[in-house]
């Protein structure tokens, strides 16, 4: 479908007519019904170029696409807006296919190969809120990469190295069996392995010769550290289970795999020029900033930056990837700025490799302060999904009736989806205020609302099942309808437009204008009373079918699941 480019391309052909051969247009969904379905502002822009007023501009483009079968109206306003009306016989010839099995959307022409890197706790410590974030947001953007087409190699980039696990090792093997449950609460287990490392001068011994001999590959270290990261790793599959994201072992590219390959990306540095020695230390310095990305630490010892660099090497040399899409905390931007800059001097990134920090702000609760339990302790995350899916239970519970293992179902499926929806629907570069009610509301741009609105519209084609539907295309009879049917048809250009940003709110936004809608039609327009004609009951159905399809299909994007009933 892509209207929003044949209308482009239409006010492109317009312009060439005129004697423009700019490339830079852009046409828009208008932002008030009163202005049309879409609006071109550029006439504004051209008025210098064609040495004429902006309103005769844009007339002038008027009269040119006018005669185009495509719009019921098309007028200028203001000092030269044009907005563009379609006509309803275009929407309801193109209607049918939003009820395909892509909800009328095409894959891309131009497929590529894409890392998303995401998720990627630390080992050391306790899966956090900010990891939460990035494995919610990461997956739904690789779903949605991978839904347009795009090739997607998830990478879990686990931290499972560094002189802590000297220290985590020696306590595991003390705890022995009791470990695994110990674990499940790394923090905890960080405290007391750190309480032990300060209280008892053995083990503080016992743990700095593992960090020694971990580091030299001794095997009876190395085999009780992947012992360790192998438990503890369990408990971030649990939490990837429960919520139901598509990480698993083979996504996991940990930090410590690159271990063999950071002297060599020290030499590519040192051999080429770009880094240098600063006291001790190797150093890759940048124009007008006064910090360098540090390679190498004066006793040899590896970094982050190091890793993140070889990683680089690998997923483009190796992966080949065209797209590496970094799903982190926005406060390490500072460091992946001067990754992908070094990454790109050297040559482990080409011109035609994209590198994006898919950046998003921290995690707040209600008054404004870092989320944390209520005594300032890390929140756990299988305890904020439990919590979510109770308050979910009690909710759904007040509502209706169902037997317990409806109820359990249910309430699994908005719990998940409501902790995923609410932090979906905010601008990710925001920093996002956690607060239970408006998750949790039932009216609102809430995963609650949606599966609602999924639900209802579920029941009314059950109970219209006996009805043959033999009308082809909507008859579009009023305004409201006309909307309606058009949102359905956006589906393809919001998808788009969310893949370029890597910006999932946008598909909640549309989701959330697309529902009202429907409930607005509904209410005005309903569907099995008795006295609506057949024709009519017939294209209203047509149109409810396809927003249940749009809506499926994109929060099963979100990776939230629908309810046939609530
Ligand atoms: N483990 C890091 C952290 O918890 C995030 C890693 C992100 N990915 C990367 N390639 N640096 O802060």
């Amino acid at each position: 479908m892509h209207i929003k480019s044949q209308l482009t391309k239409i006010i492109t052909d317009a312009l060439n007519q005129l004697g423009v051969t700019s490339s830079n247009i852009t046409v828009t969904e208008a932002t008030k019904p009163e202005f049309g379905d879409y609006q071109y502002n550029g006439a504004m822009a051209l008025a210098k170029e064609l040495k004429s007023n902006p309103r005769e501009i844009a007339n002038k483009i008027a009269d040119i696409i006018k005669t185009n079968p495509i719009f019921s109206d098309v007028s200028v306003a203001g000092p030269g807006f044009l907005n563009l009306t379609l006509e309803s016989t275009f929407i309801a010839k193109n209607l049918p296919l939003a009820l395909n099995e892509r909800a009328g959307v095409a894959k891309k022409s131009d497929p590529i190969k894409v890392v998303v890197d995401y998720s990627s706790p630390n080992m050391a410590k306790q899966m956090h809120v900010g990891h939460l974030r990035s494995t919610i947001i990461g997956d739904t953007i690789a779903n949605l990469f991978e839904f347009l087409g795009d090739e997607i190699i998830r990478q879990n980039h686990i931290g499972d190295w560094g002189t802590q696990f000297g220290m985590l090792i020696a306590y595991f093997e003390e705890n022995g069996k009791e470990s695994n449950s110990k674990l499940s609460d790394l923090e905890e287990f960080y405290k007391e392995a750190k309480a032990c490392f300060d209280a008892d001068e053995e083990f503080a011994k016992r743990a700095r010769e593992y960090v020694v001999k971990l580091q030299g590959g001794d095997a009876k270290c190395l085999s009780l550290w992947s012992a360790f990261i192998e438990k503890s790793l369990e408990h971030c599959q649990d939490v990837y289970d429960t919520l139901g994201v598509k990480l698993d072992k083979s996504a996991v590219k940990s930090e410590s795999s690159y271990n063999d390959d950071l002297a060599q990306v020290v030499q590519d540095f040192q051999k080429k020029g770009i880094s240098t020695k600063s006291q001790d230390a190797e150093c890759i310095f940048f124009e007008g900033s006064d910090n360098p990305l540090i390679i190498q630490k004066s006793d040899g010892g590896f970094l982050y930056a190091t890793t993140d660099l070889a990683a680089i090497k690998f997923r483009t040399q190796e992966l080949g990837a065209k797209r590496i899409c970094y799903v982190v905390d926005a406060r390490q931007s500072e460091h992946f700025k001067q990754v992908f800059a070094a990454a790109r001097r050297v040559g482990y990134a080409t011109d035609d490799v994209k590198l994006e920090h898919i950046a998003f702000g921290v995690m707040l609760d209600k008054s404004g302060k870092p989320f944390k339990t209520r005594d300032g302790g890390t929140v756990k995350l299988k305890d904020l999904i439990d919590e979510s899916i109770k308050r979910a239970r009690d909710i759904i519970s007040r509502a209706n009736e169902y037997t317990p293992k409806e109820l359990e179902k249910i309430a699994y499926t908005v719990g998940v989806g409501s902790l995923k929806y609410a932090d979906l629907s905010i601008n990710r570069q925001s920093n996002y205020i956690f607060d239970w009610d408006k998750m949790l509301s039932l009216d609102g741009n809430t995963a609650l609302y949606m599966q609602y609105a999924y639900a209802r519209i579920n029941s009314i084609l059950n109970r219209a099942k006996d009805v043959a539907i033999t009308l082809e295309t909507p008859l579009i009879e009023d305004e409201l309808e006309r909307r309606l049917a058009l949102k359905i048809l956006t589906l393809d250009d919001t998808l788009y437009r969310a893949y370029v940003d890597a910006s999932p709110h946008i598909i909640t936004g549309y989701l959330y204008e697309l529902a009202t809608l429907f409930m607005k039609f509904y209410e005005l327009n309903p569907i099995l009373k008795e006295g609506v004609k057949e024709q009519t009951k017939q294209s209203r159905l047509l149109i409810a079918k396809a927003v249940a399809n749009a809506i499926k299909t994109s929060l099963n994007i979100l990776g939230i699941d629908v309810l046939e009933r609530i």
